[in-house]
């Protein structure tokens, strides 16, 4: 029963350190083009899912289990703004999905801490989907204007523009 919690915390923990590599790939690449916006967006994600993988960890310990620390997969190497949004909202989605699954799962299994637990990262992963569908929105509105005002926006802090 315990066990079973256990190796649905670790399922977890190996998602959310895959976020935390991909979003931080995706971060790199964003502040390398000069897309702050974006750039700054999947920074703050990113670490938001490590808070979630201490979460987790912590939960793990607390029932005397191992904390893995595998990494759920490798990154995709995507260096273009679309690829990297319909890549995020679908990881948020099925992260969502999935553990909206476990916390039924762990209710099942009486232990309805694990279950609150996963009931709180369905919340913040339905809230990482809707940033990203925004960003997504955007981009068709706006197409590469939306990109090239973050640019422009970076150049003129730069070269310090006119202070507020
Ligand atoms: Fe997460
Ligand atoms: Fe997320």
């Amino acid at each position: 029963m315990k066990e079973k919690s256990i190796e649905l915390l670790n399922k977890a923990i190996a998602d959310e350190l895959m976020a935390v590599h991909q979003y931080m790939y995706f971060h790199f690449h964003c502040d390398d083009q000069g897309f702050d916006l974006l750039a700054n967006l999947f920074r703050k994600t990113a670490i938001e899912e490590m808070m979630h993988v201490e979460i987790l960890a912590e939960r793990i310990l607390f029932l005397k289990g191992e904390v893995e620390m595998k990494v759920g997969g490798e990154i995709q190497h995507i260096h273009e703004v679309k690829n990297m949004l319909d890549l995020a909202t679908k990881m948020e989605e099925s992260s969502a999905l999935d553990y909206n699954n476990w916390a039924n799962e762990c209710s099942q299994n009486t232990d309805s801490v694990s279950k609150k637990l996963f009931e709180g990262l369905v919340a913040d992963e339905e809230r990482h989907f809707d940033q990203y569908d925004t960003e997504m929105d955007n981009l068709k509105k706006f197409g590469e204007n939306y990109l090239a005002l973050q640019s422009i926006e970076r150049s003129k802090n730069i070269s310090g523009g006119p202070k507020a």
